[in-house]
């Protein structure tokens, strides 16, 4: 059984967007298993993640890539699930639950702000997580801080707005109907905003990581149609919700409908391929 420990960590009394969109995200795990399946792989090899390891896993989410941390360390390790919605953390408690790993535990905290000691992990890992950040470069150091020396961090974003087509479309579309402008894509908290060619490197090297190692990955998402993508997005894509929120639900309907419709570009003879690419860093304390 699992021991599901959850220790201490910050409680959150207001709803972050990710809340809203956890059960979306959950009830997409399969879809998404297998679009990051390859990247996750690259990402747990980089970070050297081995049997008995003690490791970190911060914004785990729904705890996908929790449960593969948990199968590598093997019940002589442990993996810490951190995540600062509460709820994305029922379905990793869940998840881990009826999976039957005895060796994760969670802990609702912010990756900013990090409950826990120095020096205190063999790696740490965060998939997905980190460009979400209001301060990314906080974030590194909390992780710089915590894993032992000689450990690895290996962080996975989004890389370039020019190679990740999809999330452009999400986001012009969105801010057209919402009337918003000044959307920079690179803002800080926002899915693009570690993309800048380089930068997530350099802010590896002022977190104090050496033998930084970048390489970038394609993931196309591969589903039926564009509208099981918008299916997925209206559910689940936290940041785009949220963009047109403040909009009636003709209006909203309209703008997924001209998203979808934007997004069929990308059809092919077997369903859709939206193509994505990713950066992955990894670094050594
Ligand atoms: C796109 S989801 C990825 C979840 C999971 N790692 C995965 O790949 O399935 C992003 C996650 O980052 C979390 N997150 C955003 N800002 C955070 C912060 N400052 N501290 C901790 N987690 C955060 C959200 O709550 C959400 O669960």
């Amino acid at each position: 059984m699992s021991d599901l420990s959850e220790t201490g960590g910050t409680r959150h009394a207001d709803l972050t967007p990710w809340d809203r969109a956890a059960s979306g995200w959950n009830a997409h795990t399969g879809a998404i298993r297998a679009w990051l399946r390859a990247s996750t792989d690259l990402m747990l090899l980089s970070a050297e993640i081995g049997a008995g390891m003690r490791v970190l896993d911060v914004a785990a989410g729904a705890g996908d890539q929790t449960l593969d941390v948990a199968a590598r360390v093997g019940t002589g390790g442990s993996v810490l699930a951190t995540d600062l919605s509460e709820g994305s953390f029922g379905y990793a408690r869940a998840r881990a639950m009826e999976s039957g790993y005895g060796n994760i535990e969670t802990l609702l905290c912010d990756g900013q702000d990090l409950p826990l000691a120095d020096a205190s992990f063999d790696a740490v890992v965060c998939r997905l997580g980190l460009m979400l950040f209001p301060d990314p470069a906080r974030g590194l150091a909390e992780m710089h801080r915590v894993v032992r020396p000689g450990g690895k961090v290996s962080v996975l974003v989004f890389s370039t707005p020019e190679n990740n087509p999809c999330l452009g479309i999400m986001a012009s579309t969105a801010a057209k109907h919402g009337k918003l402008t000044g959307m920079d894509p690179f803002r800080p908290g926002s899915l693009l905003s570690l993309g800048r060619a380089g930068e997530l490197e350099a802010m590896f090297g002022q977190a104090g990581f050496s033998a930084t190692v970048s390489t970038t990955l394609s993931a196309p998402f591969m589903l039926a149609s564009a509208r099981h993508y918008i299916d997925f997005v209206r559910e689940s894509g936290a940041p785009v919700i949220a963009m047109l929120a403040h909009l009636d639900t003709a209006a909203q309907q309209e703008a997924w409908a001209e998203m979808e419709q934007r997004l069929a570009s990308f059809n092919t003879a077997t369903g859709w391929a939206g193509p994505n690419e990713l950066l992955l860093v990894t670094g050594t304390r």
